[in-house]
């Protein structure tokens, strides 16, 4: 496994491999890799004959008061993982080589993908982030080339934006999701955990375990939102501060009032200043 820190470089390694009839599994990340991050990897290494994980945490998706700075960076970690898993590359490269105008942000061209599916859940207190996030993606795929690109369920609306923008853009590559995971405990996996405290991570399950009372008040018949989402407020530490509960339907993102089909309960929650996010679907 070889690390690769130059666009020139990961692209004539990975346009050779495609010229040679090879396929290529694109794992994007920001690094401080995980259980997550692993059944992503391990899947792109099942399914094509060459896989890169791009380890780049993307500057013009963090906002002003965001954790960009102290954003876990553990790179030697995230290598050994990788080649563990099988991967062949890793791209790392430095904000320089993303962008090398970047103190002229405006200068910068800019994927947008349309404001009615950023102005929701968690766009809604986090503006830009899903420019930031289908600019740097676009980027990494028209560098790398892949045949299949892997995003992970627990960031479930920047999955849904990032196969909009891939359909609706005519891009050349699958978007394979994978599901979400979680600790034992339920906590969904992030490399955010990495910030809580011992009695923050004890707040922080209740998170999960207001999504697991809504799936079963859903299983127990209840289909008004408004009740579902009172129970989940029954359940949630009183600490957490709430960003967003909401539900909206698997298939477009609409909103719903009556869980009548398969529809993503959708959290963000501060706990301490740590800011969570979890989703379950319900309803299938
Ligand atoms: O999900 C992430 O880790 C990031 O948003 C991504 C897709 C790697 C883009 O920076």
């Amino acid at each position: 496994m070889k690390v690769i820190n130059k666009i020139e470089e990961i692209k004539k390694i990975t346009e050779d491999s495609k010229k040679n009839n090879k396929t290529v599994g694109l794992v994007p990340t920001m690094g401080c890799l995980h259980a997550g991050h692993a059944s992503l990897i391990k899947k792109s290494v099942a399914e094509n004959d060459l896989s890169v994980v791009s380890v780049f945490v993307n500057p013009i998706q963090f906002g002003p008061n965001e954790d960009y700075d102290k954003y876990p960076r553990t790179l030697d970690e995230d290598i050994k993982l990788c080649s563990e898993l099988g991967a062949d590359y890793i791209f790392a490269p430095s904000p320089q080589e993303m962008y090398p105008n970047l103190e002229k942000f405006s200068d910068l061209t800019m994927v947008a993908p349309p404001y009615k599916f950023t102005d929701m859940l968690c766009g809604k207190s986090r503006i830009g982030h899903f420019d930031g996030v289908c600019t740097v993606v676009t980027k990494l795929i028209n560098i790398t080339s892949p045949d299949r690109a892997y995003f992970g369920m627990k960031d479930i609306q920047q999955l849904f934006i990032i196969k909009k923008m891939v359909k609706d853009l005519n891009f050349s590559v699958e978007i394979v999701p994978c599901p979400l995971v979680r600790e034992e405990t339920g906590l969904a996996l992030s490399s955010r955990n990495k910030y809580l405290t011992p009695e923050a991570k004890t707040n922080a399950l209740t998170i999960s375990k207001a999504l697991f009372a809504i799936k079963s008040g859903v299983e127990r018949g209840i289909t008004d939102t408004k009740l579902l989402f009172d129970t989940a407020m029954t359940v949630l530490a009183p600490s957490i501060e709430l960003d967003y509960l909401e539900f909206v339907r698997a298939e477009d993102f609409e909103p719903v009032e009556s869980i009548t089909e398969p529809t993503i309960a959708a959290i963000a929650a501060k706990v301490g200043n740590v800011r969570l996010i979890d989703n379950i679907i319900i309803g299938e």
